[in-house]
């Protein structure tokens, strides 16, 4: 892994090879533009940020010497290699070994939608940094089950509610079990393929009911609590479709830019509240919503899904499918404290898929 922050790029002078020497490294993040942390050999506070995010991290006495060496800046050059691998256990130490801080242990959250898919990805994302679940989807064995899963693995508190997001009957339902959340993220499934001369104005009323309306009511039912806390953190679960249209998707397509403007407005009105509400826009993941969308098109045009799967894949540039726990990282990051300056933002989540700059 290479972390560099370009803002830092003359206090690197140096020590640019700081993490060459570390094999555990394996990705490479730019930090020139992301409100992630730098790893600038400057700063300690910045460097336990940095690292916070590698759970593995070890620095080596050949590692250490290296470092030593080549290190300028006053207060690191010429440390002993005893200093390095003190500085390595203490950042140890500190984090755990664990992943980053995301600064919300003990928050409250209401995950719609999430006994599986996408929904699921973020409300284990939300556990792991500690966070109480208020979980929801309309059968029961399956939610219960996630709700098993999340609570052994994670050891947080986690309530189910087993009804129709959609109706307002299971919106009211949710909200008197959720209270008062710190979190909402807002997920329903989505509306079916179709051609343009399908679709009738019911059609269209279902689609916004479910991707445009239940979210704007729920939003504007915890609002209030938020703004009066002074924090809060609100996701919406969208699609790549906001950004480039999918033409089997018009439904699809139609409601959720009516809910991207509503929250590109809202946003900015309760962010002096210390409230942010965000969209995340996945691309195509391996969930139970793109076996549904793959066996459409396998069946549509007369090949088999396996075809179907990877020639979707194969127009990625990542080469697959994203998965619920990516999803779900980014979700947690957003609802972290990091991401405070973050508003009425609209994050791809889609491994390069749309062929854009901006
Ligand atoms: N996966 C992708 O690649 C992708 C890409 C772009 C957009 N999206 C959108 O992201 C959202 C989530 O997709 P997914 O792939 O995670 O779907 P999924 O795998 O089918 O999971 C949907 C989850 O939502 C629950 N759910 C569905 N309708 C509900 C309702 N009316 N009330 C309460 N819970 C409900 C389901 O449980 P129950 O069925 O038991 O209710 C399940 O837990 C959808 O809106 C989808 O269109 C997905």
């Amino acid at each position: 892994m290479l972390l560099n922050n370009a803002s830092s790029a003359p206090r690197l002078a140096g020590c640019e090879h700081f993490l060459d020497v570390i094999p555990e490294l394996k990705i490479i993040f730019s930090f020139s533009n992301l409100p992630f942390y730098s790893v600038s050999a400057y700063h300690l506070g910045n460097i336990r940020g940095a690292l916070s995010w590698l759970p593995s991290i070890k620095i080596e006495s050949e590692g250490a010497r290296f470092i030593s060496k080549r290190c300028k800046h006053e207060f690191y050059s010429g440390r002993s290699i005893d200093f390095w691998i003190s500085l390595s256990i203490v950042i140890r130490k500190i984090l755990g070994n664990k992943n980053m801080d995301l600064g919300i242990t003990n928050k409250t959250a209401l995950v719609c939608a999430s006994s599986k898919g996408l929904g699921r990805g973020c409300a284990e994302a939300l556990a792991e940094a500690g966070v109480h679940l208020v979980i929801n989807a309309r059968d029961r064995k399956a939610l219960n089950e996630t709700a098993d899963s999340i609570r052994t693995r994670f050891n947080v508190r986690v309530q189910t509610v087993a009804a129709d997001i959609t109706s307002l009957e299971g919106q009211n339902r949710v909200l008197d079990v959720a209270g008062s959340p710190d979190i909402l993220i807002n997920n329903a499934g989505g509306p079916p393929p179709g051609m343009w001369s399908d679709w009738e104005k019911s059609d269209f009323l279902a689609a916004l009911e479910a991707n445009m309306l239940t979210p704007i009511n729920l939003i504007k039912s915890l609002l209030p609590s938020m703004m009066e806390k002074g924090w809060g953190r609100i996701v919406n679960i969208t699609s790549q479709s906001v950004k480039a249209p999918i033409a089997v998707l018009g439904l699809s397509n139609a409601a959720r830019a009516g809910l991207t403007g509503y929250v590109a407005g809202t946003a900015r009105q309760v962010a002096p509240h210390g409230v942010t509400i965000n969209n995340l826009l996945p691309g195509v993941h391996a969930t139970d919503r793109i076996k549904y969308l793959d066996l459409e098109v396998a069946k549509a045009r007369g090949i088999t899904v396996q075809e179907a799967a990877a020639e979707r894949a194969g127009a990625i540039p990542v080469g697959r499918y994203g998965t619920r726990q990516e999803f779900g990282a980014a979700c947690a990051f957003l609802c972290s404290q990091h991401a405070s300056f973050m508003v009425g933002q609209n994050v791809l989540l889609d491994g390069g898929a749309i062929n854009a700059t901006l």
